[in-house]
């Protein structure tokens, strides 16, 4: 080694070592500043199920020191944990799986395990508080691979059902209780306004009535699913959280603070009759369902980071909606508002978010909100209201007394896949069907399939699938792909036949009926955001080719959003729209070949022409007629 070279090797040794001394230090003098507090009584009221939520909450408040209170307001990645250890040395109140954080073994078993260990850690904190875990379970456990996966909500709201809806949330609720997974950040409350949008699919609906209606039963399919113990104190089973408040869905084309995107995380404008009008009223709904945590967008209002705007979190949700429960921030969504860290933390926390998604440097954030509260820039009332606030949920879950539990048998069980299976025979809309194509006929002689996403379950599936972008391609155990369900309806006489790109033997007879089943690949939240919303040149070859092939043609589009498909329509047969219906596709064949009838609508209108864009309720921008409504499809 060189001279300088050692001299600087060196000097990275020095800098580490002082570097290592000031982080170890700060760690002890933050952990021994609650080490020193007595533990509370073991005779302590809050400890008792039989005492009421809001006693316990007040009594176990006046335990608490403020660095404890603050830990309990950090929401943190759980990839980010430095050591397990600091969930208790730092009073740490929620940890997520981002998407994809998954345990080493990515099974029901691993996850249990994964989360038992946390929740044991927070158990041997000094108070004990149990911390809360939670997930996007917003189609199914689906970080799981095996979990039953249901249709995106988009497809949820084409069913229009909320009895349907009520009980694909049960069993998802039922399959998250199996593992200790008791919060979920779902439903979505976002209204789209613009296709181009990619997080259409995460939709129920544009409708504000429809949003509401079934965005109440999926809060109570979770937080009602079946799961305690008799006489125990559990209240909710999964904590749900309508998301994300509010306007998301209304922002512009081209605004996003994201570089990377367009619309997501962009501006919603500042028209406040229209947001009372449109976006506040199924939060109203979803809190006399009974929310007790609402989670604040990424999109801004005006020039408003939402998680900023004291406006729409403490005047409207909380004092004049009456909001009792705990307002979360979104992905490291505090520290999109302008300013330092310490600055935006103090924004956000001022302006009413309760639970801070950092969700990485958690050290910093205790850091600055306990120098916040010393200087005066948090009231310290403040602080108390959102403790308040978290505690009386985790009390509302029976969390501290341990007492829920399910079989992770009932992870992907066969109860589940029927109801899901169910849910996306529910969920096709009919858009065409020239000639009375469907349902097949069972004389049909001969079916050629072929497409992108007719044997493709990634594509069914979509994105918040294992991976928080899914995966293109066959690969989840346990699902049925769309030609496996047709084949397996198909009746014995009828044969079929399988091309992906439709290469059938050029002098062979054409088949009485050819089914394309065309669509987008996964993607998730702004990676999704795309100028044109289309099929693909293949997927467009690929039906060409099909209607060379057969006498008709059907096409069945599997994708999260309505498509441009003005041109080409007029070429179909029959058209039915799939949306991502999950890992039964059985429930696509159901109804093809009519065991099941056609009852799902549109739930928002089908543009014609990108001018059109955005669609606010029935007016499209331009005043031109969208090629179908919302609520069209054909009942057979
Ligand atoms: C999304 C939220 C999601 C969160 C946690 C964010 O990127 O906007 O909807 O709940 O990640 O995964």
């Amino acid at each position: 080694m060189s001279v300088s070279a050692a001299q600087k090797h060196n000097r990275i040794q020095l800098l580490t070592a002082v570097l290592m001394i000031v982080m170890l230090s700060s760690y002890f003098a933050y952990t021994s500043l609650k080490n020193n507090l007595p533990p509370p009584p073991p005779e302590a009221m809050y400890r008792s199920k039989d005492v009421p939520t809001m006693e316990r909450v007040t009594d176990l408040l006046s335990y608490m020191s403020l660095e404890e209170k603050i830990g309990q307001m950090a929401l943190v990645e759980k990839n980010s944990l430095r050591a397990v250890e600091d969930i208790s040395a730092y009073g740490l109140g929620a940890l997520l799986s981002g998407f994809g954080g998954r345990p080493e073994d990515n099974s029901p078993a691993g996850w249990k395990t994964m989360v038992e260990t946390f929740t044991s850690a927070a158990r041997s904190s000094r108070l004990g508080i149990p911390i809360l875990y939670g997930i996007d379970a917003i189609h199914g456990h689906s970080n799981i691979p095996g979990a039953t996966i249901f249709p995106h909500f988009i497809g949820l709201g084409a069913s229009g059902d909320a009895t349907l809806v009520e009980n694909v949330a049960r069993a998802t609720a039922n399959e998250l209780l199996a593992t200790g997974v008791r919060w979920s950040y779902s439903p979505t409350y976002d209204m789209p306004e613009d296709i181009r949008w990619g997080r259409v699919y995460e939709t129920f609906s544009d409708d504000p009535v429809l949003v509401s209606k079934l965005g109440s039963a999926y809060i109570r399919g979770l937080q009602k699913a079946q799961g305690q113990r008799a006489g125990t104190s559990s209240q909710v089973m999964v904590l749900a959280t309508p998301k994300h408040y509010l306007g998301a869905g209304g922002m512009l084309w081209d605004t996003s603070s994201n570089e990377n995107f367009k619309i997501d995380q962009g501006l919603t404008p500042e028209d406040e009759a229209k947001l009372r009008e449109q976006y506040l009223p199924p939060f109203k709904k979803a809190i006399e369902t009974g929310a007790l945590s609402v989670m604040a967008g990424l999109n801004s209002w005006g020039d408003t980071k939402i998680a900023a705007s004291s406006y729409l979190i403490t005047t409207v949700l909380k004092a004049e909606l009456g909001f009792k429960g705990f307002v979360v921030s979104d992905w490291y969504g505090v520290y999109e508002i302008p300013g330092s860290d310490y600055e935006a933390a103090v924004t956000a926390i001022n302006a009413g978010v309760d639970v801070v998604m950092l969700p990485f440097d958690y050290q910093d954030f205790v850091r600055n909100v306990r120098r916040a509260v010393r200087r005066g820039d948090i009231p310290e009332e403040r602080i108390n209201d959102a403790v308040q606030r978290i505690l009386t949920a985790k009390f509302e879950l029976g969390l501290f007394d341990n007492d829920t539990t399910r079989d992770i048998s009932e992870i992907g069980s066969p109860e589940h896949r029927a109801l899901a299976r169910e849910a996306v025979a529910k969920s096709l809309v009919l858009l065409k069907n020239d000639a009375r194509l469907l349902p097949l006929r069972r004389t049909t002689a001969t079916i050629r399939v072929a497409g992108s996403a007719a044997d493709n379950i990634g594509r069914q599936t979509g994105a918040w699938t294992v991976e928080w972008q899914g995966i293109d391609g066959n690969w989840l155990p346990g699902a049925t792909s769309i030609l496996a369900g047709i084949k397996e309806a198909a009746p014995p006489g009828t044969t079929v036949e399988f091309d992906s790109g439709a290469y059938f033997p050029e002098n062979s007879p054409k088949a009485a009926v050819g089914i394309a089943v065309v669509g987008e690949a996964p993607y998730a939240e702004g990676w999704g955001d795309t100028p044109i919303p289309s099929l693909t040149e293949e997927d467009r070859a690929t039906i060409e080719r099909l209607r060379a092939a057969s006498e008709v043609v059907v096409v069945v589009l599997v994708t999260g959003r309505p498509l441009f498909i003005t041109n080409e329509i007029k070429d179909w047969d029959a058209v039915v729209v799939a949306w991502l219906p999950g890992s039964e596709g059985a429930g696509v064949a159901d109804v093809l070949f009519g065991k099941r009838p056609f009852t799902g609508k549109l739930p928002l209108p089908w543009p014609r022409t990108t001018e059109q864009l955005p669609i606010t309720g029935s007016a499209t921008a331009d005043g031109t007629n969208p090629l179908f409504l919302r609520y069209y499809g054909l009942g057979i």
